[in-house]
This record gives structure tokens, C-alpha cells and sequence, in this order.
């Protein structure tokens, strides 16, 4: 059933909060937990729907899963050590426990049938499809236009490959490192702008073999060495970017706000939108820079700013590419035009961000548009809210379009909440615990 929400303007956002555990990181840790010897020991773990669903496929494939003093255990199992589930991998909603899965089961000699709800039966598998079969990955589905439900066969003698990326996604490359793992010799995925890299660096907290090469004009080259053995670990999840996102922009746009969000993530993989923020004119500061499990953190100090429309380049879009919703509703109360480029990848998305993102500013009283693959908000000042918007299986367009009517005129519905779950249950009652006003 539909949950829908209303966010009413509210002034003055104040206070410290945490947000929860960064979700790529999260779900990162229970798979190399899973493909290593001996224990994982997971402290922070985001405990969202689709990172659970990630955890409950490690434990079908064998590797136990459990909670234990505030933390999180993994038995793992040695790489190529997992065994055959007694049912179909349900991921829910998540394109990256499905995607990353695929990876670890195409090493394992195995069949495999994986499924979600119905937004990730709508999204693209071929992209990991096709470097996976190449490596000798078996499945019946059209690699252009396979969609979940998929029934894949894994084996033991995999190959490795060198694998050019035809989309800058993070998801992909994973895939094809995770299952380098399993395959002889080395293999190397070529990205042409970095996306996100906690696989490498988590890869090499664990012991595997990983070097990267710089290709120039922001491309490079990860290799992964194969036949790997990865050794239980000690991880700390550092706070969400992308969570915090909607906090930090709350502050931006309700008037007197000044608070502080702890422990955010600041891999310079995942910085564009703080990057962005500042390029407006936000006043964002980084208070106690950190390095935390092998990331670099910080708290983030946010007050309310007047913003300025800017123009966001296309080779950012990687670092930042969650949070363009967010920004496309900040921009709308930016002074001046914002022109954010080369956003294609938002098309395939939880739902297709672009479109939801259009339909809901346009919603909010926000003249927006799409050319090509840039998205182009008309920003005044001020927004007049007081639309329905409509969120099409997709939690960052719920949690965008609430921020959005914090800081508008009237308030602001969203049609259905349920899906925050899959990423940030606590998203409301952070927001409110920081000043934000929800019925
Ligand atoms: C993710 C990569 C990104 C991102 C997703 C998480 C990851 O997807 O949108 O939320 O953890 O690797 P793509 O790799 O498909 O761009």
C-alpha cells in the first residue's frame, strides 16, 4: 500500500545528527565477507532493505550472516567456497546486490535464478551480462535486453578478461573484479571516468591483489589479480554522502538553519555533489578530516546559503550520480539557471530519474527541462510547492521532493514513502529530530 507524506516549510534546521552507513560500502562488505576466509567483523552497516536482501542472498549462498554486540558477523567461505541457494535470490530493489552477485556467482560452478520487485525487473542486466559471459557466465536471456527474472550458470574455469567500459558505472566494474577473482590471471576493467571505488580499495583491505593505471583525461585501468584469496576483516562503514545529501540541502533552503552531520563519507569518488554545492555558492565545511577503515570521513558543517545556478559538467556526473535529484530541487531555489550534463544514466535508474524529476518540479510550480541528456532547472529564488508528486518506486525522488518542500512556499506530497525503507528508514525521523516539519 502507498504511503504518502506531506513536507511543510520549516525554518531554522539545527543540531548534530549521523546519518546512517554508506550503502555501496555496505553491501560491499557482506560480499568480500562472504568470499573470505574466516570472519568479517561489519560496524556501521547501513540495515536498509536492499543492503538486508544483500546479506540474505550471502547467507543463502552459505556464508552466515549475524548480529552480534551492535556489530555484524560474516562466516565467509573462501573465494569460489559458495554453494547453490535453495531458492531464487530476491534483491528487491537493489540494481547493485543484484548486479555485484552476478559477479560472485558467475566464479561458482552453479545455477542461480536471481529476481527483484518490479522497478529493478525494469532495469538493464546487460551491461554485466555481457563482460560475464565473456568470462564463460551461461544464460539464456537476450545479453542486450536481459531484464530479472534471470537463470545463470556460473563455472569453475572462468577467464579473465580485459574489459573496456561502455557505461561509467561502478556496478559494472565491480561485477567484473569480483569475478577476476575467481578466474587465473589477471583481469582489468578500463573505466573512462573513475566512478566509485570502494570495490579496489576494499579489495586490497582484504588482500587481493589490485593495481590501477592511470589512462589520462580521467580514464584508468583496475586489474585484479585472480585465483585470489581475501582474508576476513574488520570494516567501518563511514556515513552516506548520499543520505546526507537531503540533509545538507534541507539546511541549505529553510532560513537560520546551521547543523553539523557526522562521519560523511568523502571519497573524492563520491564528492561531486559537495563539490557542486560549494560552485553555488553553499556554505558546506569540512570539520575534522578523518581516515576511517580506509576511507576518508569528516563532519560536515552546513548553513543556510544564498544559491547561484551553475553549469555541471558531464565528466562529474560519476561522482555525483545519485544526487542529481536532490541538486535538480536545490537548483530550483538557486538564483539563475542550473545546466546539468550528460545524464543518461539517470534514465535507468530506480525509475527514471530525468522524467520523475521533471514531472515533479514542474508538480512544485519549477519550470525544468530535458535537452539530450542534460537536465536544465530554471531557478528564481524561490519555490511556490503545494504539488502532488509522484514517485514511481523511487527513493530518492521521495526523499528529493520532501526536502524540496521544506523550503518551499506550500507544502509539498509525495505519493509514497515505502520505498525510503530500501535505503534510509530513518530518513523522517533524522529530518524532524533536525527541525523538519512532515504530517
Ligand atoms: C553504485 C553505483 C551506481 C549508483 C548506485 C550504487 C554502487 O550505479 O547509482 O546507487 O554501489 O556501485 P551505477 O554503477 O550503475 O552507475
Amino acid at each position: 500500500m502507498k504511503q504518502p507524506l506531506t513536507a511543510s516549510p520549516s525554518a531554522r534546521l539545527s543540531g548534530r545528527i549521523r546519518v546512517p552507513g554508506d550503502k555501496s560500502i555496505s553491501h560491499r562488505a557482506l560480499i568480500m565477507g562472504a568470499l573470505a576466509t574466516g570472519t568479517t567483523r561489519i560496524t556501521g552497516l547501513l540495515e536498509a532493505e536492499d543492503v538486508m536482501a544483500t546479506a540474505q542472498a550471502v547467507a543463502a549462498l552459505g556464508a552466515e550472516v549475524e548480529r552480534s554486540n551492535g556489530a555484524v558477523a560474516v562466516k565467509g567461505q573462501g573465494v569460489g567456497g559458495l554453494r547453490a541457494p535453495p531458492a531464487a535470490l530476491d534483491f528487491g530493489n537493489s540494481g547493485t546486490g543484484s548486479r555485484l552477485m552476478l559477479g560472485v556467482v558467475a566464479g561458482h560452478d552453479m545455477q542461480v535464478e536471481f529476481t527483484g520487485d518490479a522497478s529493478l525487473r525494469r532495469r538493464p542486466m546487460g551491461r554485466v551480462l555481457a563482460p560475464l559471459a565473456a568470462m564463460g557466465l551461461q544464460t539464456d536471456a537476450d545479453e542486450d535486453h536481459a531484464t530479472l527474472p534471470l537463470v545463470v550458470r556460473g563455472t569453475c574455469d572462468l577467464l579473465p578478461i580485459v574489459y573496456d567500459l561502455p557505461v561509467p558505472s561502478a556496478q559494472v566494474k565491480s561485477a567484473v573484479l569480483l569475478a577476476g577473482l575467481h578466474a587465473p590471471g589477471r583481469t582489468t576493467v578500463v573505466e573512462p571516468v573513475a566512478a566509485r571505488d570502494h570495490t579496489e580499495r576494499m579489495l586490497i583491505y582484504f588482500g587481493a591483489e589490485i593495481s590501477v593505471e592511470d589512462r589520462g583525461a580521467g580514464a584508468r585501468a583496475v586489474t585484479v589479480g585472480g585465483d585470489a584469496e581475501l582474508h576476513g576483516a574488520s570494516i567501518a562503514v563511514p556515513g552516506d554522502p548520499s543520505s546526507a545529501a537531503f540533509m545538507i540541502a534541507a539546511s541549505l533552503i529553510s532560513p537560520g538553519s546551521d547543523i553539523v552531520v557526522e562521519g560523511v563519507l568523502l571519497n573524492p569518488t563520491r564528492s561531486g555533489f559537495i563539490q557542486t554545492l560549494r560552485e553555488m555558492g553553499a556554505s558546506v565545511e569540512v570539520l575534522d578530516r578523518r581516515d576511517e577503515g580506509g576511507e576518508p570521513v569528516g563532519d560536515l558543517r552546513v548553513r543556510t546559503s544564498a544559491l547561484k545556478g551553475v553549469r555541471v559538467p558531464p565528466d562529474r556526473a560519476p561522482t555525483m550520480i545519485d544526487e542529481y535529484p536532490v541538486l535538480a530541487c536545490l537548483a530550483a531555489f538557486a538564483e539563475g539557471e542550473t545546466r546539468m550534463e550528460g545524464l543518461a544514466e539517470l534514465k535507468v535508474k530506480e525509475s527514471d530519474r530525468l522524467a520523475a524529476t521533471v514531472a515533479g518540479l514542474a508538480a512544485c510550480g519549477v519550470s525544468a527541462r530535458i535537452e539530450g541528456d542534460d537536465l536544465i532547472v530554471a531557478g528564481r529564488g524561490e519555490v511556490k510547492g503545494g504539488g502532488l508528486v509522484e514517485t514511481h518506486m523511487d527513493h530518492r525522488i521521495a526523499m528529493a521532493f520532501l526536502t524540496l518542500g521544506l523550503g518551499a512556499r506550500a507544502p509539498v506530497t509525495v505519493d509514497d514513502t515505502s520505498m525510503i525503507a530500501t535505503s534510509f528508514p530513518d530518513f523522517t525521523k533524522l529530518m524532524t529530530k533536525l527541525g523538519a516539519q512532515f504530517a
